[in-house]
């Protein structure tokens, strides 16, 4: 199997007419798949969790979701947790539409069929916009759009996770999948999705200014973008003494980022959404110099206080 280029040409049998009861088994073996190797659980704990508040309700929209396993888990973590998450899910199949409403007896999320464009026409926003799968189904405007449709409707984070191509991941699932293919069209439309899917270096090269990709662990990649908070829900620095900040860089275009759930040792080495320390020393915090921040103060807190502890009081967990 050849997976130098993407293989824009195969199509996946669950995105034709195909036998619904094959197809619902498709969704319920996805969930398995999902669990095991998607890391939503991470990327919930490092990206989602930070943003959400026991007192202020924060909704989120799931693009494409298929058999709504990653919508419903979002909204059941947030609860465990006791933060407030309202979760609206939309896919074009009605036949998804059909699946959720025989299995999400709880209600745990809102299922529309529905595209992100007619959310845009109808001038709907929300907190938090993701998709997990549904980049490498699109056709090149199809992305253009949703990415266009993300930057619309998110007002604070946007992140569209998907496969990394890779041959040990086509080998490998060829072999895992075994187990979930009786019945189901997971297997063929696995290994489909990997030969379909994008290298990290191809998603960048097409996501538009002012998005991230990252690589992340078990062959996954993650577009993402950070929005700046708008004034009406901007975090009470005072009230909450959040660290939370808006990160402007005015070298080049102008980016931004947030700075949420990392502590000061791993923002010290590592890299703040994307961007490395290098790149944000000579930028600038939410119109601090980052020598005025180390100097002083940021949102009431002591730069003292935090190397002690963690900023938003939350540590960042690694994808798993
Ligand atoms: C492989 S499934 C992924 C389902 C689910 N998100 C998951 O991870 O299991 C891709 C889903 O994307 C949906 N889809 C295809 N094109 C779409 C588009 N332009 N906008 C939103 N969803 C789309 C399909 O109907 C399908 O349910």
């Amino acid at each position: 199997m050849n997976l130098t280029h993407r293989d824009t040409a195969a199509v996946e049998l669950m995105d034709g007419p195909c036998d619904e009861a094959r197809l619902f088994t498709t969704y319920r073996r996805f969930e398995l798949a999902n669990r095991a190797v998607s890391g939503w659980r991470g990327l919930y704990r490092s990206r989602i969790r930070p943003l959400l508040s026991p007192q202020r309700q924060t909704t989120l929209l799931d693009v494409g979701f298929g058999g709504g396993d990653i919508p419903r888990a979002l909204a059941a973590w947030a609860r465990r947790d006791g933060l407030r998450l309202d979760v609206t899910a939309i896919d074009p199949d009605e036949r998804a539409l059909r699946f959720a409403a025989e299995t999400d007896r709880e209600g745990m999320v809102r299922y529309r069929r529905a595209s992100t464009t007619e959310l845009v026409a109808a001038g709907e926003r929300y907190d938090i916009v993701v998709s997990n799968h549904v980049l490498h189904h699109l056709t090149d405007a199809s992305r253009e759009a949703l990415f266009a449709d993300s930057e619309r409707l998110a007002r604070r984070l946007a992140l569209h996770d998907d496969i990394e191509r890779s041959r040990l991941a086509y080998g490998l699932y060829a072999v895992g999948a075994l187990a979930i293919a009786p019945g189901s069209f997971a297997r063929t439309d696995g290994l489909i999705s990997i030969r379909r899917s994008y290298t990290a270096g191809e998603l960048a090269r097409v996501v538009p200014p002012g998005w991230s990709v990252e690589s992340l662990p078990r062959w996954r990649v993650l577009a993402f973008r950070a929005f700046e908070t708008p004034p009406a829900a901007a975090p009470q620095a005072s009230t909450s003494r959040s660290l939370s900040a808006v990160l402007s860089l005015s070298k080049g275009r102008p980016r931004s980022g947030r700075l949420e759930g990392w502590s000061l040792r791993r923002l010290r080495s590592g890299r703040l959404e994307g961007w490395s320390l290098r790149r944000l020393r000579r930028g600038r915090l939410e119109g601090w110099s980052l020598r005025r921040l180390r100097r002083g103060r940021l949102e009431g807190w002591s730069l003292r206080r935090p190397r002690r502890g963690r900023l938003e009081g939350s540590a960042p967990e690694e994808h798993r």
